[in-house]
């Protein structure tokens, strides 16, 4: 038997990329690939990229062009790219790359074995359509590998909101949701294999309407067909947009015992003049409402959000109306980003905010928005929660998992295993994690 060929997956962005790259590394698998850590013993490299803001797509070329000296000794080794920058640029990488190999869009992955086997023959290959089929069911899983304890489930992909400012609705198509009794197989299978937590991916993941036994279901009744999954412990989902919480899926956060308190719902900015032209369809207040709404059913919820800052057009006097938002909210933990511009959507047209301006609010924000998180992490002292642990610490003795609240937690003296819970008691706060001892039962 000849020896296993090495795969290379470097994985660029959201979650739903870490998904998509495991399913290819499966799908590859299947012709014999095996897993390299290191691109420099690999017979197949994939980029899987992310499209969202121009520094990310700039990074895959720098990243390619290192590839040159790679691809000089060992010309048999295939250089492909997939994700949300090869679904955008595919023509565009090829002709500006051309060690690129194969170029495969995130709705065709399930086609990688044909494509890597043309590739193998000198062909170059391209495949960004957006076919019917659901590309998941097609990839087929490996023999049951045993997994790690928490896991991410691709439920929807796709999204039909066109904020003004995204590329996503472009690169990742049309809100697709998938059948809930492919997502509860999945489950049931990964649970099999070890998992206890499951993260359920989706662009506008609470937009999810996949076809149930008595028509579509909500994202709502999908969790509750989950939350009897035995062996499944934990629920969580992401992203959401806020005109998707449902009032059934606010009122599963307070009943629901599976599903964790932690919501990240990107809110972008504070100014209804702004939020406007960003095309999203809610207001400041609106948002506001909604989050009162979601602490009345758990009032212990973790908020998470996302910004954009110096989107075309922002004076400081709606900036200002942001961090009037965030003082509101009270984020746990928050991501922002300066506005960039992304060729083909509406606000690329615009008149753009001054950097300078647009650099010097980030750095307001964000340090308005650590202080918040610092805040709400040092809330946590004193506070008994419970961890699921995912790996040992540095120390001998500590373990190493994740509150509900999705704080990373150590724990010394810690005679539990990966993939236990425990509740354990929080005695401080550090930079970026908690330090917690064991409640004796
Ligand atoms: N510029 C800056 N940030 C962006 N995001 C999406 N598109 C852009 C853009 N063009 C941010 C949004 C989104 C997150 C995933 O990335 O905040 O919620
Ligand atoms: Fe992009 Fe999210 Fe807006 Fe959809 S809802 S267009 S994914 S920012």
């Amino acid at each position: 038997m000849s020896a296993p060929k090495k795969l290379f997956i470097k994985t660029y962005g959201c979650q739903m990329n870490v998904y998509d790259s495991e399913r290819m590394a499966e799908a590859l698998g299947g012709e014999g690939y095996v897993e390299t850590k290191s691109p420099d013993d690999a017979d197949m490299i994939l980029l899987n990229t992310c499209h969202i803001r121009e520094k990310a797509a700039e990074k895959v070329y720098s990243e390619l062009g290192r590839f040159k000296g790679l691809k000089a000794e060992k010309p048999d080794l295939k250089i492909g790219v997939a994700g949300c920058v090869a679904q955008a640029e595919g023509q565009e990488i090829m002709r500006r790359q051309p060690l690129v190999d194969l170029v495969v869009g995130p709705q065709s992955y399930h086609r990688l074995p044909e494509m890597e086997a043309k590739a193998r023959t000198g062909e170059k290959v391209l495949d960004t359509d957006f076919p019917e089929e659901d590309k998941f069911e097609k990839l087929k899983n490996r023999p049951k590998a045993k997994r790690g304890p928490t896991a991410f489930l691709t439920v929807q992909e796709g999204c039909d909101k066109f904020c003004a400012f995204c590329v996503v609705p472009y690169t990742r198509g049309a809100e697709v949701s998938r059948p809930a009794d492919r997502i509860l197989r999945e489950a049931q299978d990964l649970v099999e294999r070890g998992v206890r937590e499951i993260t359920l991916l989706g662009q506008n993941v609470n937009a999810y309407h996949g076809a149930g036994l008595n028509g579509d279901m909500t994202l709502a009744q999908l969790i509750w067909e989950l939350d009897k999954v035995d062996g499944l412990e934990r629920i969580r989902f992401t992203t959401s947009h806020p005109n998707d919480m449902q009032d059934d899926l606010i009122e599963a956060h307070g009943t629901c015992a599976k599903l964790m308190p932690y919501l990240h719902l990107p809110v972008q900015a504070g100014s209804d003049k702004i939020l406007k032209r960003m095309n999203r369809a809610h207001t400041a207040e609106s948002y506001l409402r909604l989050i009162e709404r979601i602490r009345a059913a758990r009032p212990d919820i973790l908020i998470s959000g996302d910004f954009i800052v110096g989107f075309p057009e922002e004076t400081e006097e709606d900036f200002q109306a942001t961090l009037d938002l965030v003082e509101e909210v009270k984020y746990g933990t928050a991501y922002s980003f300066k506005y960039s511009t992304r060729p083909g959507t509406p606000a690329a047209e615009r008149a753009q905010v001054d950097p300078a301006a647009a650099d010097d609010r980030l750095q307001r924000l964000q340090a308005l928005l650590t202080k918040q998180q610092r805040e709400v992490q040092d809330s946590m002292v004193g506070r008994d929660v419970t961890v699921l642990f995912e790996k040992a610490g540095r120390f001998p003795g500590q373990m190493v998992g994740k509150s509900d609240y999705l704080h990373a937690v150590h724990v010394a003296d810690c005679d539990r295993a990966i993939g236990d819970l425990a509740r354990v008691r929080i005695l401080s706060s550090g930079a970026n994690s908690l330090a917690g001892a064991l409640i004796e039962k």
